[in-house]
């Protein structure tokens, strides 16, 4: 009898712990939760001293190929913060090399040598099979899910196609998109076939990330809020959308992300994502009102507040918390990454601060 107990103690433990039953996924699917789940975006990073000794040892680049040290820097704010999420470690980018371009990171930035500005640049790319040339990302998946334990979901993720494409005809980051924009409106059929290359590997990218066991995925659209409207739904929108549509996404949340979501946000939902993840000079209640159960939304503290003390921090984590506590559907995140230099500290009180002040009566 004894033993008996014992198993169906240990089956409702694993039920319990079982993702679909976990607050950010219930959240992220529009369900109720018991409290408001949160997760970071950049919380594996430089932020943190553990980051930087496994820096000092590997470049960023290595740090990413090798599985097991990707695996523990996923699970690093795990341990460290209590996350509700782990999101994989890896970069936007590493696909964009998969695909024949070469990448480095350097002081700057990412770099990619020789970018993209003609026919016979966008020929040159392939749209690779993950299993052949990206192994490590699915080798860090499976790692990181072993050690995980059910204990919360793995967020896998990837660049949308108009951002990736933006580092690829810059071949760097840009602070006004000079190139690309010149290259969409002088080269459109190029860059609607670049795109579509873009969108067709991040399709298999992503859904090889889900077959290794991601249990959401998050797209980044970094660039998206720089553009004008209509090129917004002509050169981002358009692909999400193909991205979105083209993902084994059953019990799979999908959250996008973009940089003026605040403006987009009625647009993002043509791409039938299930979160929309805001950025910070939005009004999330608003929005949340305004587009109801058509999707959850994610967001979006300033990540500048975490500079402040630790008053200051805890009040505009509940006016947050406050404005948004009338919702189901909600996940509470920054409006865009953790920057390098925020104290750990800050961070550990505003995950800490959320869980205090995010349980729904
Ligand atoms: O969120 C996480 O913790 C998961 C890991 C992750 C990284 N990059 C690690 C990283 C994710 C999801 C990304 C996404 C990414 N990468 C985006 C989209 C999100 C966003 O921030 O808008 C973009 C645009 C990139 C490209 C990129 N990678 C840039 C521009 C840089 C340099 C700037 C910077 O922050 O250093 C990176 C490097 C990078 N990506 C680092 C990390 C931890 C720092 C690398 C280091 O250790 O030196």
């Amino acid at each position: 009898m004894i033993i008996i107990d014992q198993l169906i103690d240990h089956n409702a433990v694993r039920v319990m712990q079982l993702p679909t039953n976990h607050r950010f996924i219930q959240a992220a699917f529009g369900q109720k939760a018991d409290r408001v789940p949160v997760w970071l975006m950049r919380q594996a990073g430089r932020y943190m001293k553990e980051y930087q000794l496994l820096r000092s040892k590997y470049s960023f680049l290595d740090l990413c190929k090798t599985p097991d040290q990707a695996a523990k820097v996923t699970l690093l704010p795990i341990d460290l913060l209590d996350v509700d999420a782990a999101i994989l470690f890896s970069d936007i980018l590493i696909p964009v090399e998969a695909m024949g371009m070469s990448l480095q990171f350097t002081e700057k930035g990412p770099q990619l040598m020789n970018p993209v500005r003609q026919q016979r640049d966008v020929a040159s790319l392939s749209i690779p099979e993950p299993e052949e040339k990206v192994p490590f990302v699915m080798e860090t998946i499976r790692l990181v899910k072993k050690e995980l334990g059910g204990k919360v979901p793995l967020i896998g993720f990837a660049g949308a196609p108009f951002t990736l494409m933006s580092y690829m005809v810059e071949g760097k980051g840009s602070p006004d998109l000079k190139t690309t924009k010149q290259f969409i409106h002088q080269e459109m059929d190029l860059a609607h076939e670049l795109l579509d290359k873009v969108a067709e590997t991040t399709i298999k990218y992503l859904n090889a990330q889900i077959s290794a066991g991601a249990e959401a995925i998050q797209i980044f659209d970094t660039w998206a809020g720089l553009l004008s409207y209509d090129d917004f739904k002509q050169f981002s929108l358009r692909y999400l959308q193909k991205v979105v549509s083209g993902l084994n996404r059953e019990n799979i949340p999908i959250i996008v992300f973009a940089k003026g979501s605040g403006i987009f946000y009625q647009d993002l939902l043509e791409t039938k994502a299930d979160v929309i993840s805001i950025d910070w000079n939005a009004n999330l209640p608003v929005i949340k009102r305004e587009i109801g159960s058509q999707a959850a939304v994610q967001g979006n503290l300033d990540p500048y507040i975490l500079y402040s003390n630790r008053d200051s921090i805890r009040n505009c984590v509940k006016k947050l918390l406050d404005s948004m506590k009338p919702y189901d559907g909600y996940i509470f995140n920054l409006g865009h990454g953790i920057l390098p230099d925020i104290p750990f500290d800050n961070i550990r009180f505003l995950v800490d601060s959320v869980k205090e002040l995010g349980v729904y009566d």
